[in-house]
């Protein structure tokens, strides 16, 4: 393989510019062209391409953000627009694609595959709620902004006495709140993937904090349990406790990758050009046992994980 293309997809992820530079470094390394692709699949159906060189990504390693600009493209799950998308690639040289984001993009690369373009998977999306990986990259940095950001607000919830309800971000996954909520020793974390008990998973523990003369309640609520003003407005009526509602919302996609974070990113952009060029094609990369490994991406996706971890068990235990 001589040329590859290169995109970001779906919501961002501090870690995807490190990614898109060890792809450039790493093909440039083995004498390979590099196309960058803008904007996700949109670039690859409009032809927003354009040819990188290893300066390309110079100062880009410890941004936020993916400097190659990314899209959600409802588009693209049309079969007429996949077939046009691989015409382009083509059209401009490109003989296999790396593709960086979550699920949603790795369905499009799925896609791309059996339309005759091969693809290769790097999981970009702070929400780590793909399965197959047991890491995906922005997660550590947008636990760390979330983690500092609940305990400054934990600094004024103690002042005032009060209870503060905090929303992290994971629409279907409770990955964040249950690592920033033990990060942070909230008292009860709320999590998509386990349905909770208001009497037995909240006002227990604030009448268990209240016997100990506790100064503060910090609930963690990942975006798709919802209801969070309501949950407030109960917590305020049945508790007798002040409660606030936070939303950290999008400052959790921003900011400089974590170490954790460019790593893993350098050694999945690498490693998706190496297994390019040794033509193992239509592959999704990972982490299993701690260790990065590579998976046939229908096979990948096939996997199913609904349970959220350990950490709801150890949240459930030392959350009190
Ligand atoms: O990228 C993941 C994520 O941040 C989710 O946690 C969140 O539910 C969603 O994206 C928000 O998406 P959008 O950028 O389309 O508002």
């Amino acid at each position: 393989m001589k040329t590859i293309g290169v995109l970001t997809s779906g919501g961002d992820a501090p870690g995807m510019n490190a990614a898109v530079r060890a792809v450039v470094r790493t093909a440039r390394y083995y004498g390979m062209k590099v196309k960058g692709i803008r904007r996700g699949y949109k670039g690859l159906i409009y032809g927003d391409i354009f040819e990188m060189e290893t300066g390309d990504v110079s100062n880009t390693l410890q941004r936020g953000g993916t400097f190659l600009l990314t899209a959600r493209s409802a588009e693209f799950k049309e079969k007429d627009v996949v077939e046009q998308a691989v015409k382009t690639a083509k059209y401009f040289g490109i003989e296999g694609i790396v593709v960086i984001g979550g699920d949603g993009s790795f369905r499009g690369a799925k896609d791309l595959a059996e339309q005759g373009m091969p693809v290769i998977g790097i999981p970009g999306t702070i929400d780590n709620d793909i399965p197959y990986t047991e890491y995906t990259i922005g997660f550590d940095t947008a636990v760390n902004t979330a983690m500092e950001a609940i305990d400054k607000i934990r600094d004024t919830t103690s002042s005032h006495e009060r209870c503060n309800i905090i929303q992290v971000m994971g629409r279907n996954s409770g990955a964040i709140a249950l690592s920033a909520g033990i990060a942070t020793g909230a008292e009860a974390i709320l999590v998509p993937e386990i349905p909770y008990d208001f009497e037995e998973d909240i006002l227990r523990s604030i009448n268990l904090g209240k016997v100990r003369n506790k100064t503060h309640f910090i609930i963690v609520v990942a975006e798709g349990v919802g209801g969070c003003e309501e949950l407030a407005t109960k917590i305020q009526e049945v508790a007798g406790i002040e409660t606030k509602l936070n939303t950290l919302g999008y400052l959790q996609r921003g900011g400089s990758p974590t170490a954790q974070d460019r790593v893993t990113a350098s050694k999945m952009g690498s490693r998706a050009v190496e297994l390019l060029r040794e033509g193992k094609t239509n592959r999704i990369i990972g982490i299993k046992n701690n260790d990065m490994y590579d998976i046939d991406i229908t096979e990948g996706l096939e996997i199913k994980n609904n349970e959220p971890s350990d950490l709801a068990r150890l949240a459930k235990i030392i959350s009190i």
